[in-house]
């Protein structure tokens, strides 16, 4: 194997807490395995079509622990292999640019590339590997729903943003004996909504894994009412789905593939107002659960495996994804870690112990 003398790193899709801790671990960690230099890429895939990169040294990343966001930038609109034409181009038109990227990582002599990214980033980077570059991926996403690993960086960050958001809703819903309706993100995974209902005390918890009818949502508001509690919390999935119906769609496809979701807690407000006699508000959470300076957990996992990437990628164990397995940081191969998605079990544990200390669902079973 030929010697790793330049790391090329970006960040792609969705932005999460914890971006830059890894850029930053890598960064300092290929210094240290022998003058490794680290070129990152600006703004995902896009940054490779265009040859917009950015230098670091292991100076420059010293403040970079603590801070939201990426300093390189990040889009959820770029797919190498399915490029919207400029126009005029029949609608649905795409096309392959893969060769350019191959093409300008061997230019800016990228020796490997390491991609931190959601499933559809690391899909994309598992093609490229395919193609023969030399990729190691990161997982990154605060919806926590990547199969391969037990935990994706960002995710404690946003329940934290979604849990005082619940403790401070508690407040104004108890005063007004109000409904409180609190929509967070996961459009295909309730990981968001089930850990910062069980946190926040939650009444009510409608997650995309188990299809609710506004009846037993009714029930559970109506039987704390009888208990003397004239308030109820309620979290919303973005993708919450009520029984034989569809989740609540902004964009059917905003572009990279995926819909865009909206207005959950609206509809939920709509479809429960004729039933009950609270007042009912909603609060949507959305971007603020994306920003802000990572949560202890979230830096150190995200050190841990920029770390590991770093030493993957200076080790020529390239195809893989480091992950986070039974608390432990391990190497599985792009093939495993883009195979399925991670989604709540409605039978598991923590959806059980939801339901012991009193928490609804919205389905027949068991409010
Ligand atoms: O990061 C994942 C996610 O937050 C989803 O829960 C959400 O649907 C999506 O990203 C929104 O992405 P954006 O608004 O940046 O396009």
């Amino acid at each position: 194997m030929n010697r790793i003398r330049r790391i090329g790193v970006l960040t792609g899709g969705g932005d999460a807490p914890g971006l830059n801790a890894v850029i930053r671990a890598v960064v300092r960690t290929a210094d240290r395995l022998g003058g490794i230099e680290t070129l990152g890429v600006l703004d995902g895939f896009e940054g490779l079509l265009e040859r917009r990169y950015r230098k670091f040294t292991s100076s420059q990343v010293r403040d970079l622990v603590d801070k939201g966001g990426t300093v390189l930038g990040t889009t959820n609109r770029c797919n190498p292999f399915a490029m919207i034409p400029e126009p005029p181009a029949p609608a649905g038109a795409r096309v392959d640019r893969s060769a350019e990227v191959v093409r300008h990582a061997r230019e800016a002599e990228i020796d490997a590339l390491i991609v931190i990214g959601g499933d559809g980033s690391l899909r994309i980077a598992r093609q490229f590997s395919e193609l023969g570059m030399a990729i190691v991926g990161v997982p990154k996403t605060i919806d926590n729903d990547l199969a391969a690993t037990d935990y994706t960086f960002g995710f404690w960050t946003a329940i934290e943003v979604a849990t005082y958001a619940l403790d401070r809703l508690r407040d104004t819903a108890e005063s007004h004996h109000r409904v409180m309706i609190l929509e967070v993100m996961g459009r295909d995974a309730g990981w968001i909504a089930l850990h910062a209902g069980l946190a926040g005390a939650a009444d009510v918890i409608l997650i995309p894994e188990i299809p609710y009818r506004i009846h037993a949502v009714e029930a559970k508001i109506e039987e704390r009412a009888a208990r003397g509690q004239s308030y109820s919390l309620v979290v919303v999935a973005e993708g919450a789905v009520p029984a034989g119906g569809q989740p609540s769609w902004r964009m059917a496809d905003a572009g990279d593939g995926h819909p865009r979701h909206g207005g959950a807690g609206d509809r939920l407000a709509r479809e429960l107002a004729p039933h009950i006699e609270h007042e009912i508000r909603v609060t949507v959470l959305g971007h603020l659960q994306r920003g802000g300076s990572p949560v202890p957990f979230d830096r150190i996992l995200a050190t841990r495996l920029g770390r590991r990437a770093a030493e993957a990628a200076a080790g020529g164990r390239f195809g893989t994804m480091v992950c986070l397995r039974d608390g432990q940081v391990a190497e599985v191969s792009l093939d495993q870690a883009t195979a399925g998605q991670k989604l709540v079990d409605p039978q598991g544990e923590l959806v059980g112990t939801a339901r012991a200390v009193g928490v609804g669902f919205g389905d027949e079973g068991g409010h």
